[in-house]
């Protein structure tokens, strides 16, 4: 052995590390097949650790054979890792395959929130109707939440909500927490042109805490603005609306007069109801219940948006959420529609498919 290393183990060493880096059937046995002989104490490493004791010519070839075996080894490790990583991938994406053609299990899903669920619906009636949807921000500046509406500086109407004040605006401008939806009418007339077909469900807020209110609470607002329309569009959008929403057959629905600085005349709408045994049941039994606001939108408001009040008129209405749904759905307190209570939501709550839509019924 001339130059410490016989060419015929070497030869031996490759075939036994390229048998072995054959045999591996996993990308851990590879591993462990690399270091038996490449790693810091494995046996080329070995070997090449070896090569400084040698002299000259026999060291540069001793070098270069053993460069080789490595190098060949090398090549056939990352080949077999490359196939080994592939069968692994293979196998995995078998193992977490999804099948997307299963039917989806609701039930799992968790509920939608009957608030949710009831906006929803109104939204599909309105829709069906041609209104689309429009939103404003729940911190509003007093013009559009007041002003623009009509209730000037000082007004008593004012006085009829109890509003949230928050710190002026940076330009001076009063803030407060919206105390209804009706400045989204606003923010609709001035922003886009007639005709304003629009509802807007939203968030409001007021400073009252009791058996039958929330300091949060939701309203839906609606807003109609065109050439020729009349208070009997109004009744007529209205009607419908509470024969789809309610589905109570036989529903008696009136108009009464009634006042709101925006709307000039102004209306309550009220549905029959009972209330005999302390609850309340709809239809016809003699008894009212107040279900919303509305009137024609008064020429002040129009001008305060910039439309032109004696080329346009039209209509707006404002209604509650919740006590909507209080009645449509059975729910007796007000105020578990804000406790979070998970239980609650199993019980009330609606599947996440059953999406609203007038066609197919708004509930099933
Ligand atoms: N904004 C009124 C309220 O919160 C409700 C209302 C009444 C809205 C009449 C309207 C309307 O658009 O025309 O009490």
């Amino acid at each position: 052995m001339t130059d410490g290393i016989a060419t015929e183990d070497l030869g031996s060493l490759k075939a036994e590390l390229v048998d072995s880096i054959a045999a591996a059937g996993t990308l851990a046995d590879l591993e462990a097949a690399r270091v038996a002989f490449l790693g810091k104490k494995g046996r080329l490493t070995g070997l090449m650790k070896g090569l400084g004791a040698l002299e000259g010519e026999a060291r540069r070839t001793a070098g270069a054979a053993l460069n080789e075996v490595k190098d060949a080894v090398t090549g056939a490790l990352q080949a077999r890792r490359d196939v080994l990583e592939q069968a692994e991938l293979e196998a995995r994406l078998e193992r977490e395959r999804v099948d997307v053609t299963l039917p989806a299990r609701p039930r799992r899903m968790g509920r939608i929130h009957p608030i949710s669920q009831t906006m929803d619906e109104m939204v599909a009636i309105f829709a069906e109707m041609g209104f689309t949807v429009a939103e404003g921000p729940d911190i509003e500046d007093d013009w559009h939440n007041f002003e623009a509406l009509n209730f000037p500086p000082g007004h008593p109407a004012r006085e009829m909500q109890d509003t949230f004040y928050l710190p002026d605006r940076e330009d001076g401008a009063k803030m407060v927490l919206r105390t209804h939806t009706s400045p989204v009418q606003v923010r609709t007339m001035v922003s886009q042109k007639p005709p304003i077909r629009i509802v807007a469900p939203g968030r409001t807020y007021r400073s009252d805490y009791d058996m039958t209110h929330t300091p949060m609470f939701h309203q839906i607002e609606g807003l109609v603005i065109d050439e020729t329309t009349h208070m009997g569009h109004l009744k007529g959008c209205l009607v419908e609306f509470a024969r789809v929403f309610f589905d109570v057959e036989d529903l008696p629905i009136r108009f009464r007069p009634s006042f709101f600085p925006f709307t000039e005349p102004s209306a309550e709408m009220d549905i029959g109801c009972s209330r005999s045994g302390g609850e309340i049941k709809l239809g016809n039994h003699g008894d009212w219940l107040e279900i919303l606001g509305c009137g024609m939108v008064h020429p002040n408001v129009l001008e305060a948006c910039g439309i032109d009040s004696a080329r346009y008129q039209g209509f707006a209405f404002g209604m509650g959420i919740e006590r909507p749904a209080m009645l449509k759905y059975g729910i007796p307190d007000l105020r578990t529609f804000f406790e979070a209570d998970t239980r609650w939501l199993k019980h009330y709550g609606f599947l996440p498919l059953d999406v609203p839509n007038v066609a197919f019924g708004l509930t099933s």
